[in-house]
């Protein structure tokens, strides 16, 4: 376990109203444990779905309910509530709160509060799919981005009222915390809680980026993959704990923080690389590497000759299907990524059992996806059990997400073999 001190954070959880308002519970015991104090405002609607008392108990503190009590006001206004916390969190954020906080509401306690603070916001929303991706919703979303408040999920699968599925589930507990962590952390000493470095004591592979195959000593083959994916992979590993070595392509993207950057430029030089910094725990090949290189580069640079020319191109090694098959040396969790352009899951299944990867994380690159080079993704994660969509989220998101997965895989692997 990396070093950690305990830094009393004050967290000030604003708790919608909302079937997923009992899992603030868990989320407030959870936070407790690390260390932070936590204090709860309850919207009226909150106070139908989980007691204060309840709320009040885990906080081991009041819980604020009502802006027009007098005593409240008293003792302790909407004002220092907001300002005596170092994170806000709104959890569940309900598409009534979001639509408040968007156009600047203060109708009651919580809304006051939000609109009072100076402090970071984070919000976790949980509702119906089809309130969360009405065009009204999406628009505040939209507008609280603007403002510099961060979201969470909220993430897609089966929800409490029966044959509905899809984007609206609060966030797991564990990702609430890690990017309440990593909001806390952006511009401050970073204040380490615990669940948060979930890898510690890991040594994470990571490859990324495209490469280059030279065709003569000026010009070479090679596509358009940023590293951008690949790059948030190893920051969030870092972030959460890991030692972690990040061989990259050619990219024009800063080294991300804390993670050791080997640079290469062919797939050959990858694959070395990759082989020399073995053994890890956890191996992600998310580079884009060429499937060919040339048979022969000319020491000289090619000129013209009027001719047609032909290209002779050889096939590279598959550097996570070598590593993926090699043995004693085979990291415990091999992580692949499949770049497709139709029929991505059923693709990504079978370069999964080809490969020898325990995970694929499959995408759909068709240039209408805005995929290759852009801010998000939209995966598809591959394993032994089946296929889980994931909703559409930044790339950071995705790594902070698979990275968090890797770990638990992890730790549940290490616990069974003890
Ligand atoms: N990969 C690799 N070495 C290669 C080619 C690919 O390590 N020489 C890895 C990539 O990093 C990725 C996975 O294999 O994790 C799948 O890459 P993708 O381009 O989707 O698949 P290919 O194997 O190249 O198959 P195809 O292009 O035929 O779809």
């Amino acid at each position: 376990m990396a070093a950690f001190h305990v830094k009393q954070q004050r967290i000030l959880l604003i708790i919608g109203g909302g079937i997923a308002a009992y899992k603030c519970l868990d989320l407030v015991r959870r936070l407790r444990e690390e260390g932070a104090v936590v204090r709860a405002v309850m919207t009226r609607a909150a106070t139908e779905f989980v007691t204060p008392l309840s709320v009040a108990a885990l906080t081991n503190e009041r819980v604020f309910t009502d802006l027009f009590d007098l005593n409240e006001e008293r003792e302790i206004g909407h004002i220092r509530l907001s300002r005596e916390a170092d994170l806000i969190i709104v959890a569940p954020a309900t598409a009534d709160l979001l639509a408040k906080m968007a156009g600047g509401h203060a109708d009651d306690l919580a809304s006051t509060v939000l609109m009072a603070t100076d402090k970071p916001v984070l919000t976790a929303p949980a509702m119906n799919p089809r309130m969360w991706l009405h065009p009204a919703t999406q628009r505040n979303v939209a507008l609280l981005k603007g403002d510099g408040v961060r979201f969470v999920g909220p993430n897609t699968g089966e929800m409490a009222e029966r044959d509905e599925a899809g984007p609206g589930r609060l966030a797991e507990v564990a990702e609430i915390i890690a990017a309440a962590h990593t909001f806390l952390s952006e511009g401050r000493p970073v204040t380490r809680l615990r669940s948060t470095h979930p890898l510690a004591g890991r040594h994470v592979l990571v490859t990324s980026g495209p490469t280059h195959e030279p065709i003569d000593p000026v010009r070479y083959i090679a596509n358009r993959s940023s590293g951008k994916q690949g790059h948030a992979i190893a920051a969030a590993a870092a972030r959460l704990g890991a030692r972690v070595t990040l061989i990259s392509g050619p990219v024009a993207l800063a080294d991300p923080p804390g993670a050791q950057v080997v640079r290469i430029e062919t797939a050959e030089e990858m694959l070395a690389a990759a082989q020399r910094n073995l053994p890890a725990d956890i191996a992600v090949f998310a580079a884009a590497v060429a499937d060919w290189r040339t048979a022969a580069a000319p020491r000289d640079k090619m000129k013209k000759t009027g001719e047609r020319r032909a290209l002779e191109l050889i096939e590279n090694l598959d550097i996570l299907a070598t590593i993926g098959k090699s043995g004693d040396r085979r990291p415990p969790l091999v992580i692949g990524f499949a770049a497709e352009t139709r029929d991505v899951a059923a693709y990504a299944t079978k370069k999964r059992q080809e490969k020898g990867a325990d995970w694929i994380v499959a995408n759909d690159v068709s240039p209408d996806t805005g995929v290759l080079g852009g801010a998000n993704n939209t995966v598809h994660l591959v394993t032994a059990e089946g296929v889980e969509d994931w909703p559409t989220m930044p790339k950071e998101d995705v790594a902070e997400r698979l990275m968090l997965r890797a770990a638990e895989f992890l730790r549940r692997t290490t616990a069974a073999a003890e």
